[in-house]
């Protein structure tokens, strides 16, 4: 498939679970969708919560969806919002990506009118501690 393509797959599940999010305190809502090592793509959108701090951002749920569908590799992963800024994964989802992906695993950062900015998930999160450490 070539690379323009499944950016756009993922631009539009991302973009379609983004409508869901429950954002009453931030209004910020953001999609996050990824393709697993099937080709498989799993979605999900921040969850907030009243005690604030229980709050699940959206990559953190397609993670968990991408799990509980039996996969266990990132290949890809596309997060939207809206904003003028390029809003790229925050520090806490960047490590929970690192648990089932590659320093080389493309992670883009789009707006509402599509990719903003790539990197790789080394470029988001040098130098970073995973499973290789334990083994
Ligand atoms: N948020 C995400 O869902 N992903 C990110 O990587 C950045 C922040 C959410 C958390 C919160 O619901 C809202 O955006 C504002 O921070």
């Amino acid at each position: 498939m070539p690379p323009e393509y499944r950016i756009a797959e993922l631009f539009e599940a991302a973009s379609a679970v983004k409508v869901r999010a429950h954002v009453p305190y931030s209004g910020f809502p953001v999609g996050a969708a990824l393709r697993d090592e099937t080709g498989r793509i799993h979605a999900g959108c921040n969850v907030e919560n009243a005690a604030y701090p229980e709050g699940i951002c959206a990559e953190a749920n397609a993670v968990g969806a991408m799990v509980a569908a039996g996969a266990r590799t990132i290949v890809e992963l596309l997060t939207v919002s809206d904003g003028d800024l390029v809003a790229t994964c925050c520090g806490g989802c960047r490590q929970k990506i690192r648990e089932f992906a590659g320093a080389d695993t493309p992670i883009h950062a789009a707006g509402p009118e599509g990719v903003r900015r790539s990197y790789t998930l080394a470029e988001l999160l040098p130098d970073s501690f995973g499973p290789d450490h334990l083994a």
